[in-house]
Formats: structure tokens, C-alpha cells, sequence
């Protein structure tokens, strides 16, 4: 009897793919995260936002920021893909990379490949940026003004530049002649700024284009192929959940979905390729930018979480808005994104505050309202835990952290519902302790 032929079912990864995603405002330390989880994996894709994000991470005592290239290059074997979801500034990639060669050697198309569907942040982008929040005077978003939004606004209008584009003058002339009068008339007319011309911005991109020109790639194949070998992908996101475009605290939001589902569209890889969800929080809250907040500090407490989490943007240098960790926040975070673990960062900040607050309600309210202007004026309701003194950099495992900060982690599983697995003690690569049964047992069925 001949036996029907057919596609096989391939068996799963030895570690799962995972998605890392921020579930408060940004800033929550999703970099170290993903710099941990990428010793685990193969490929490290980034799928949504641009250079408005940045990861800062403390290697061998030296500081690495990277705002467009994903934490994951640091590790020699490790493929990093910015998806076709990501919004890219060709400048600032190459001088991130010429960076990165300069202080850790050699970086080929091998170990980076930038998604040739991936939108260019055109320096009309960053002006335009610049002058709409300006016109916004008191209502501004208080965005990174990196060209973000203007940038978004492009693809979707589909007059947008791809990063495939810039690898034929042609095409790239082509493409400018078509939207360059409409973007001098307003940059020119509207906001009084001198107009750009093509022969200039072909100029002006020429260089940067010879040295990324190998590295503008068919990502969604290159993943594809990970996929079909069992290659362990790492989706990592960028910004936070209340900063995406749908969910968050419009309009004072970034321009992209910010969710685990992102990392789909994003990358050109389907759900059931998704495995287990890293929601990162910090032990407490922090947001840059305009928009309500409803657990911030404005008084001594918050100045002191600022003063010693170091809370200052690392792309803008901006101080960020400090406050006390929001439960009925993280609850949304974790149903928005399907989160299965919960890393907990920069629970260290919180030595010798007492007592610790954790908001746990809002008065009179069932979870968290969906307008913006029903977020701003929200009343918290705190629990009081007693705090702790000990400095717990140099805790390793969870049995030497000391009670009170045991009891304050427990309390916000039992309260978030998701398993803490990572907890963050300190600015250290290493500075992590591991909770419970190691992630890749946790690996969660597929849904489809
Ligand atoms: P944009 O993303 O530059 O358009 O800024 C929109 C909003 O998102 C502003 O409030 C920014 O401060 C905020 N934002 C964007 N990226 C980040 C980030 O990586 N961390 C924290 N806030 C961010």
C-alpha cells in the first residue's frame, strides 16, 4: 500500500520562540531581558517602532546603547533581523554598527539582516516631527521627535520609502519624485522650513546606502528558514503596552502596535509560531512623554525612585514621570499581549523605601477605563508592604533576597495572575535571578 506523501510535522525547537514585550509605559528594562533570552536563541527579531526605543545594557562594566540594532547582537552566533515592522534611520543603524565593529569586532550580513520592506526614517520625517509637535505647543505628545509618527503616517498613506528602494537610485528618484512636492509644499508653506530636493537626499543617503547595501535583506525568508531548521527566534519589542497605537493612552502613544501580536505582522511569522510571552515590567512605574498616569509621584518618593533607578530617557535624556507599580495596568498589559511570565526588573531600586505601595484598584472603578481623559483623573487605591534595606545586587537566587521583597514579588504574582520568572536585581548583565521551572518547560501548546 503506498503511504500518502505529504508535509511532515516537524518537531518543536528545543527552546521555544518567545516574544518580549514592555506592559507599562517603556523603559522597563525589555533590553537585559532579551540579552539573557538570547543565549537561548538562534535568530533575534525586532519587529515594531524605530530609533525612538532604546536599550541600554552593562556589559564587562561598559555601557552598549542601542536604539535601532537588537540587544541580541552581543552574542557571536545570534542572527539579529529588524523586521519588516520596524521603522529604520539609515544613519543611525550605521553608526550603531560601525560602533559595535569598532568596540566588538566584525559584524557581517550574517549576524545582521534589516528587512528590505522595512519603511525609511527620511530626514523630512525628523523635521516633520520636530514642527508638529511644536505647533501642539501645551497639548505635544512629548515624542522622541526621531520622525516616528511621520514615518508611520507614510506606509500607511503608501508614499513611503523602503529600505529595498535605497538599493536602486532609480527607484529611490522614482519614489521621491512622487512624494517630495507634497512634503516641501507643508514643510515650506505650513511649518516655514526650507524644502528638501533629491539630488540632495540621494547625496546625503549615498554613503550610509554602501555600507548597509549587504545587509537590506528578504528577512521574512531568512525567518521562514529558521522556522523550517527549528531555529529558537526571540521576537523582541520595542516601547510599551500603553504607548501602543489601539490600546494605549491616545494620543499620547507611539505610532505602532506595541503587543505581542505585532511581532506577526511585523516579521512575517504566523501565531502559532509564537510560544511563550515575556511581559516586562518594572517593580515599579515610569513613563517619559505626555499623557496620564495615574500612580505617579509627584513629591520626595518620586523624586528618589528617579534619583536611584537613574530614571532618564536613554534616547532623549529626558527624566521620566516616576510612580508606584499599577496592578489593574499590568492585568490589561498581560490580556493584551497573552503573556505567560512575568519579568520583574529593577527591584533593587526599591531598598529602603517604606512602605512600599502597590496600586491595586482605582475608587470606583472596575480595572482600568479605556478613554484617556476617565485614565487621568482615576484615584488609586494602594496596599502598604513593609519594605527592606539590604542591597540586593548580589542576591543570586531567590531564597537569599530577603523576606520583605520576597513577599512584595509574591504578592504581585498572586495579584497579576502570570508567574514571575525573571526577577531583575541590579544594572548588571547577570543581575538576574531565575524563579521556578526554567522558561523552556513552561512552553506553552500552539493555539492553531
Ligand atoms: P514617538 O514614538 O517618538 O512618536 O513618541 C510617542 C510617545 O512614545 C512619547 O510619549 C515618547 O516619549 C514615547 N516613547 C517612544 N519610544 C519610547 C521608549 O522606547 N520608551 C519610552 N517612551 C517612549
Amino acid at each position: 500500500m503506498p503511504q500518502p506523501t505529504g508535509p511532515s510535522v516537524a518537531p518543536r525547537p528545543s527552546f521555544p520562540n518567545s516574544v518580549v514585550v514592555g506592559l507599562q509605559w517603556g523603559d522597563e528594562g525589555k533590553g537585559k531581558i532579551v540579552d539573557l533570552l538570547a543565549r537561548r536563541s538562534a535568530v533575534v527579531a525586532r519587529f515594531q517602532g524605530g530609533n525612538n526605543a532604546g536599550h541600554t545594557l552593562v556589559v564587562e562594566g561598559e555601557k552598549v546603547v542601542l536604539h535601532c540594532i537588537p540587544s541580541g547582537i552581543l552574542h557571536q552566533d545570534v542572527l539579529c533581523v529588524v523586521g519588516n515592522g520596524v521603522v529604520v534611520d539609515p544613519e543611525i543603524v550605521r553608526v550603531e554598527l560601525e560602533r559595535l565593529i569598532a568596540s566588538r569586532g566584525p559584524v557581517g550580513p550574517d549576524r545582521l539582516a534589516l528587512s528590505d520592506g522595512a519603511q525609511v526614517i527620511m530626514p523630512y520625517h525628523r523635521v516633520l516631527d520636530a514642527c508638529r509637535e511644536d505647533a501642539l505647543g501645551g497639548e505635544m505628545i512629548g515624542t522622541t521627535r526621531k520622525g516616528i509618527g511621520p514615518c508611520y503616517e507614510d506606509k500607511v498613506a503608501r508614499r513611503g520609502i523602503r529600505l529595498g528602494d535605497l538599493l536602486d537610485e532609480a527607484t529611490l528618484r522614482r519614489r521621491l519624485a512622487a512624494v517630495l512636492p507634497e512634503k516641501n509644499r507643508i514643510l515650506t508653506e505650513w511649518y516655514g522650513q526650507p524644502a528638501f530636493t533629491i539630488d540632495g537626499l540621494v547625496a546625503q543617503l549615498q554613503p550610509t546606502v554602501a555600507l548597509l547595501g549587504p545587509y537590506i535583506q528578504d528577512t521574512v525568508r531568512l525567518l521562514h528558514r529558521a522556522l523550517d531548521q527549528q531555529q529558537p527566534i526571540l521576537f523582541e519589542g520595542a516601547q510599551g503596552s500603553f504607548l501602543d497605537i489601539d490600546h494605549g493612552s491616545y494620543p499620547f502613544v507611539t505610532s505602532s502596535n506595541t503587543v505581542a501580536g505585532a511581532a506577526c505582522a511585523g516579521t512575517g511569522v504566523g501565531p502559532k509560531d509564537l510560544h511563550i510571552v515575556v511581559g516586562v515590567a518594572k517593580a515599579y512605574t515610569t513613563r517619559v512623554g505626555s499623557g496620564p498616569f495615574p500612580t505617579e509621584l509627584e513629591d520626595d518618593t518620586g523624586e528618589r525612585l528617579r534619583r536611584i533607578g537613574r530614571e532618564f530617557g536613554a534616547t532623549t535624556g529626558r527624566p521620566r514621570r516616576c510612580g508606584w507599580l499599577d496592578i489593574p495596568m499590568l492585568r490589561q498589559a498581560i490580556r493584551l499581549s497573552g503573556v505567560t511570565h512575568l519579568a520583574l526588573t529593577k527591584l533593587d531600586v526599591l531598598g529602603g523605601f517604606h512602605p512600599l505601595r502597590i496600586c491595586v484598584g482605582y475608587a470606583g472603578q472596575d480595572g482600568l477605563p479605556s478613554r484617556p481623559d476617565a485614565q487621568s483623573s482615576l484615584v488609586p487605591v494602594y496596599e502598604e508592604h513593609p519594605g527592606w534595606n539590604d542591597d540586593i545586587a548580589d542576591c543570586q537566587t531567590w531564597d537569599q533576597l530577603p523576606a520583605a521583597a520576597r513577599a512584595y514579588v509574591e504578592r504581585i504574582e498572586a495579584l497579576a495572575g502570570v508567574p514571575v520568572a525573571l526577577l531583575g536585581t541590579g544594572p548588571g548583565r547577570d543581575s538576574v535571578i531565575h524563579r521556578g521551572a526554567p522558561l523552556d518547560a513552561h512552553r506553552v501548546r500552539s493555539v492553531i
